[in-house]
């Protein structure tokens, strides 16, 4: 029987906004131009040719900024609100759990609606679709700014990290949600959790190197499936 009390955590990647038609990073969509996204998520990338990597972020920016949170973003800020003792990590940048209302996002990966200078701390807010100039430049010192997500072969924000380890740590379930659970560290915040006693359930169309571990798994898109799941937690079914 799951206790409506105790702490549950949910843990989000791409799978969770595809439905509103963000392309996944893995996915059939997770091409641009003739790019795989991941190689174009680095610093090298970066270094070599900040246009190109600038022209990719807007174009991800404009196709984001015409999307709309979908009943599964919704269900999990419902949660937020609903249950006593909630935490939302996602690996998401798009920003799409914050406009479905979640107050309180662990944003492992940044946030793409955030740029900030490559020299000097200038740090803010951006939500010009399309940018009027690639690359942006720093209004304070001029230099290249870039958008403030983590990219391969960078660290996560250790206070983030932190707050998401200890969450996941004390977690009586564990949601892992639209993630093909590749990429560390995000992917060992379930067999952590799961390590120190917390039911696991998978929402996830596809098989991954998770599933074996997971508890239970809904297996299909997550905005049809996990306010169902939502509606019968809440009856205690
Ligand atoms: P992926 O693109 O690797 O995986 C998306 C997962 O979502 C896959 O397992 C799909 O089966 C699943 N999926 C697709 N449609 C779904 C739906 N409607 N409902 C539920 N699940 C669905 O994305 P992530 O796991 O988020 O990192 O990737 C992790 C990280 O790698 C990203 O945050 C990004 C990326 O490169 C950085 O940018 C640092």
């Amino acid at each position: 029987m799951l206790d409506l009390t105790a702490p549950v955590v949910v843990l989000t990647g791409a799978g969770v906004s595809a439905e509103s038609g963000v392309p996944t990073f893995r996915g059939t969509g997770g091409l641009w131009r003739d790019y795989r996204a991941t190689d174009l998520a680095t610093p090298q990338a970066f270094r070599r040719d900040p246009r190109l990597v600038w022209e990719f972020y807007d174009w991800r920016r404009d196709v984001i900024a015409a999307c709309e949170p979908n009943p599964a973003h919704h269900t999990i800020a419902l949660m937020e609100q609903t249950l006593p003792d909630f935490t939302l990590i996602t690996q998401n940048v798009d920003g799409l759990h914050q406009r479905a209302g979640s107050q309180n996002v662990l944003t492992l990966h940044g946030d793409i609606w955030i740029v900030r200078c490559t020299t000097c701390d200038y740090r803010s807010q951006d939500h010009r679709v399309p940018l009027p100039e690639i690359p942006p430049r720093c209004p304070r010192c001029e230099s290249l700014l870039r958008p403030d997500v983590v990219w391969f072969g960078e660290t996560l924000d250790a206070d983030v990290l932190q707050r998401a380890w200890t969450a996941a740590s004390r977690a009586g379930l564990m949601l892992v949600v639209g993630t093909s659970a590749l990429v560390q560290p995000a992917a060992s915040l379930p067999l952590l959790a799961q390590e120190n006693g917390a039911m696991l359930i998978e929402v996830n169309p596809d098989e991954t190197p998770l599933s074996p571990y997971a508890n239970q798994h809904l297996r299909g898109p997550a905005g049809e499936l996990l306010p169902d799941w939502w509606g019968r937690f809440q009856a205690g079914k």
